[in-house]
């Protein structure tokens, strides 16, 4: 009988503040042999591999059970890298590299032929980020190769921000994960692809649009962003179009401008499902919270401030998991700046179940 042999997963600890170089060492070495290593950035945390090592991509992809048509980030330590890795760099792109890297903006360029198809998932086009983290870089520099690396959750599920979330959802999967804190954005970067012009926005994250036409002038937005995603609506980003950030609870978002209108529209939502017999959780705000008495709801953050909502959002949809809520009563915020972002992601933790409420 063949017995299945469970990895191990180390789990190696580093202070983001004073990073240990020989306990980072045992990582980068991990990754430069092949193995899969699971690292923090500014984002989210990331699942790394050698980009240049197809055997190793291909075990990112088995140990998150990833569509093998969804294409990878490859992460670099120095902008010089973006150059051995990519070709036709335009002006536009340029400026941005200088600007807003490093950080969290991914371009995508076409590709070298040094970028293995697995990466690119076929397409002639690589996306590259220079992450604004210390131990990422730190852990790429000393590795010295270029880092293939989704999302470190498993496919579907909400990204992950912490060390113990990556461990709830591989844990035995992978072979090392490096526990640097929490990760500060919350949400993953921004895709613009930049082999068109003008540059074309795919994913919204981090870096809002207007920083980046404050830089290069007018942007295209993917119009299935907010859209729903159907035959006649098709993402640009390949990975765009998949099932994403689901908890296990069904996510019902209020959308209206009218904030007293959205209370109003939860609280009889809640209260149909209370009679359901469903165990309910609403997402409010720190501007609503205090109008819920009476049901369980916790605040996502600021809505004048919404990166606070951003850094918490993935954390509060796997929360609801562990203590087994059914239904999620959401509050929408505005789509400005890391807004945007935002509600993508709730939209499609939604399955795009949206009620208006005026
Ligand atoms: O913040 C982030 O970007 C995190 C951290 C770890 O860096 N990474 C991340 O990777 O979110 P992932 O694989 O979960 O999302 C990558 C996105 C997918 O939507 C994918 O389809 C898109 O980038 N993408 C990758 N290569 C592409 C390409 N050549 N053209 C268009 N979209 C691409
Ligand atoms: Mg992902």
């Amino acid at each position: 009988m063949k017995v299945e042999v469970k990895m191990v997963t180390q789990v190696i600890k580093i202070d983001p503040k004073n990073i240990d170089k020989d306990k980072l060492s045992v990582a980068a070495d991990a990754l430069k042999e092949g193995k899969i290593v699971a690292f923090p950035t500014e984002t989210v945390y990331g699942l790394g591999a050698n980009a240049l090592d197809s055997v190793a991509v291909e075990q990112i992809f088995k140990a998150k059970g990833r569509p093998s048509d969804n294409p990878l980030i490859v992460h670099i330590a120095d902008k010089e890298r973006v150059y051995e890795l990519t070709e036709d760099i335009s002006d536009k792109a340029a400026a941005l590299m200088d600007k807003l890297w490093p950080g969290p903006l991914t371009l995508v360029f076409k590709k070298k032929s040094i970028i293995p198809i697995i990466i690119t998932a076929g397409l002639d086009t690589v996306a590259v980020r220079m992450p604004d983290h210390p131990v990422a870089r730190e852990l790429i520099r000393l590795a010295a190769i270029p880092v293939a690396a989704p999302s470190a959750n498993v496919s579907g599920k909400p990204s992950t921000t912490t060390a113990q979330h990556v461990l709830d959802d591989l844990d035995g999967r992978i072979d090392i994960v490096v526990d640097a804190g929490s990760s500060r954005v919350g949400l993953e970067s921004t895709v613009l692809d930049v082999t068109v012009d003008p540059p074309m926005l795919l994913r919204p994250g981090g870096i809002t649009p207007k920083q980046i036409e404050d830089i290069i002038g007018h942007i295209d937005i993917d119009k299935t962003i907010l859209g729903k995603v159907n035959a006649d609506n098709v993402p640009k980003s390949p990975g765009m179009k998949y099932k994403h950030y689901a908890p296990k609870a069904h996510v019902i978002i209020v959308k209206g401008k009218n904030i007293n209108n959205q209370v109003m529209k939860i609280c009889d939502l809640a209260e149909n499902k209370k009679r359901e017999g469903k165990k309910v959780s609403i997402f409010a705000t720190d501007q609503t919270i205090d109008n819920y008495n009476g049901y369980e709801a916790i605040s996502m953050g600021d809505r004048n401030k919404p990166e606070t909502i951003a850094s918490r959002l993935f954390s509060l949809l796997r929360e609801s998991d562990d203590i087994g809520v059914e239904v999620i009563l959401a509050e929408s915020v505005d789509e400005n700046g890391v807004g945007l972002a935002i509600m993508n992601r709730m939209v499609k933790a939604a399955g795009y179940d949206i009620i208006k409420s005026d």
